[in-house]
C-alpha cells in the first residue's frame, strides 16, 4: 500500500511517500480502507521530534482517519467489513498512524460514520471534534445562555468550539486574525467577532460582556 512515513523525525523533508506492507488486523483491530485523513499540529510536533514518543519504525504520520472497514480480527465484535467509520488518536504512543491507504486500528478507537457524512467531514472533525467536546461539555459544562470567549476561533480547534457553543444555545464571542477570517467566523455564528489585529480585544470583550465571560476558550 502507498503511506507517508517516516523513518526518523525531522523536517518535512523526512516524509517519505512510497509503499509498505499493507498491516493485518491484530485480534481487537478493524483494517480500515482510509478515505480520508486531516492533518493537526500535533502530527507536525511528532514528525519533527519536538513531542518525543517512542515511534514504530518505519512510522505512519497522522491522528485522524475515516474510511471503510475491510476486515476484522479475530475478537473484533463492534464493527463488520463495509461499516463507515472515523477515528483519531492513531499515530501516539507506540500506535501506527494513519496517513496510508489502509490502517490497523484497534475498535476502541473507531466510532461509526452516520450516513450522508462524507469521509473528508468525518475526518476533518475527528481530533478538533473530540477536543472541543471534551473542553466544553466535560471540562466547562457550557451552558445555555452562557457567555464564551474563544480565542483562535478561524482555527482548526476554534471553528469548532464556535461551532459546537452556538449548538448549545451560547453567546459566542472570538477573536481572529485577518477581515477574511472574521467574516469566515461570522459565517460559522459567532455573534460576535475581534479583528485582534485591529482591535483592543479587552475592551471589545469588555462591551461584549460587560459582567465577564463564563468561558475562556484558548486555542
Ligand atoms: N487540533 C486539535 O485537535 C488539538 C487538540 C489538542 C490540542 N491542540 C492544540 O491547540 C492549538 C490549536 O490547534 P488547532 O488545530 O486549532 O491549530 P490551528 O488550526 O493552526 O489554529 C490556531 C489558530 O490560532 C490563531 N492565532 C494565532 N496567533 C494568535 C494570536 N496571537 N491571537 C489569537 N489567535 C491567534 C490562528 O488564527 P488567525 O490566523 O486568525 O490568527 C489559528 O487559526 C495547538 O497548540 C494544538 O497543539 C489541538
Amino acid at each position: 500500500m502507498k503511506a507517508a512515513y517516516l523513518k526518523q523525525t525531522g523536517p518535512p523533508e523526512n516524509i517519505i511517500y512510497g509503499d509498505l506492507p499493507t498491516p493485518k488486523p491484530g485480534p481487537t483491530q478493524c483494517l480500515v480502507k482510509v478515505g480520508a485523513v486531516s492533518l493537526n499540529p500535533v502530527d507536525t510536533y511528532i514528525r519533527s521530534g519536538m513531542v518525543q514518543m517512542q515511534l514504530p519504525v518505519p512510522f505512519i504520520v497522522g491522528c485522524d482517519l475515516a474510511g471503510t472497514v475491510s476486515e476484522v480480527g479475530a475478537h473484533a465484535a463492534r464493527f463488520k467489513p463495509g461499516d463507515r467509520v472515523w477515528g483519531t488518536n492513531q499515530g501516539l504512543l507506540g500506535r501506527q498512524g494513519t496517513f496510508a491507504e489502509f490502517a490497523a486500528v484497534d475498535e476502541c478507537w473507531l466510532y461509526p460514520t452516520p450516513g450522508g457524512v462524507s469521509d473528508e467531514q468525518a475526518a476533518a472533525i475527528s481530533l478538533v471534534g473530540i477536543t472541543a467536546h471534551l473542553g466544553l461539555m466535560r471540562d466547562a459544562k457550557l451552558k445555555k445562555s452562557e457567555t464564551i470567549f474563544v480565542n483562535g476561533g478561524s482555527g482548526g480547534v476554534g471553528s469548532t468550539v464556535v461551532q459546537m457553543a452556538k449548538g448549545l444555545g451560547a453567546r459566542v464571542i472570538t477573536a481572529a486574525g485577518s477581515d477574511e477570517k472574521v467574516e469566515a467566523c461570522r459565517k460559522l455564528g459567532a455573534d460576535a467577532v475581534i479583528n485582534y489585529k485591529k482591535e483592543n480585544v479587552d475592551a471589545a470583550i469588555k462591551a461584549f460582556a460587560p459582567a465577564g465571560v463564563n468561558v475562556w476558550w484558548e486555542t
